[in-house]
């Protein structure tokens, strides 16, 4: 069954990958993205599972952009599915399920230079709460996990949500501080967080102008400020795919390349 569900989507993946007319918005001042990359990068946020949160729909979608991916020289891309209560109430079970159908795909389609693995996006609200205290919890690696909030504002048990993490012995990686604008102004609520134990990973996407120049720029605060511990691709699309091939300017790619060193910590 599953050799004749992998051959059609064989046939289907070669005739409907979209073309790479993307590469003609390709900025002159911009150094591509491939030239930025650090060997053996390993991308720790993405939504790259079918169907399963805002992110791929298809396993189409999902190849095509994981094989561009391993083009650039990704060897490791650890996807992370949305878990938000309400919204996409992803289980450990269904999250695993989704990464073994999507990896044995890949190696119908010979796509194997590239490894993926999922750990999950963790909205810190009330069913990550009690996926703490029950233990469900799918690690990005060893005991990192990521963890996100609200682009409106902090939950307001933060302080409870840490203390649970950390009584779980694991420790929070904050997915893109830099589309927390409530903290913009007050950069001492982001050492207090630094100091109780988050470390910070970077949308690439962000420094690249995708959320907007406010979100760019605080983006490039941080950078310089050096609270980036990690960064990641939070790639969703195909559109977000081609923003991030075509590249950035060469004052800033200089420094993403050294962050993108630091997620070698995952290998
Ligand atoms: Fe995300």
């Amino acid at each position: 069954m599953l050799l004749l569900n992998t051959n059609i989507i064989s046939i289907f993946y070669f005739k409907f990958t979209p073309n790479k007319t993307i590469l003609s918005f390709l900025s002159k001042k911009d150094i591509p993205f491939y030239e930025i990359v650090p060997k053996g990068y390993i991308d720790i946020h993405s939504h790259l599972l079918p169907d399963i949160d805002d992110g791929v729909k298809t396993v189409y979608q999902s190849a095509y952009i994981l094989e561009e991916l391993e083009k650039i020289g990704i060897k490791k891309v650890i996807t992370t599915p949305h878990v938000i209560q309400d919204v996409w109430s992803n289980s450990s079970q269904t999250i695993s399920t989704k990464l073994k159908e999507m990896q044995e795909i890949l190696i119908s389609l010979r796509i194997t230079n590239i490894e993926l693995l999922s750990g999950a996006e963790y909205m810190m609200d009330d069913l990550f709460y009690d996926r703490l205290k029950q233990n469900d919890i799918l690690p990005l690696y060893e005991n990192y996990i990521l963890v996100e909030m609200s682009t409106f504002g902090p939950p307001i048990n933060l302080n409870e949500i840490l203390f649970e993490i950390k009584l779980a012995g694991y420790t929070p990686i904050l997915a893109h501080p830099e589309r927390y604008s409530f903290y913009e102004d007050d950069l001492k609520k982001f050492d207090e967080l630094k100091e109780s134990g988050f470390l910070f990973q970077l949308n690439l996407l962000s420094v690249s102008g995708y959320y907007g120049e406010k979100i760019k720029s605080f983006a490039k605060k941080l950078i310089d400020l050096d609270y980036i511990d990690f960064t990641g691709s939070d790639i969703h699309n195909y559109h977000q795919l081609g923003i991030l091939q075509q590249g950035f300017p060469p004052k800033i790619a200089k420094k993403i390349t050294a962050l993108m060193k630091k997620n070698s910590v995952f290998s």
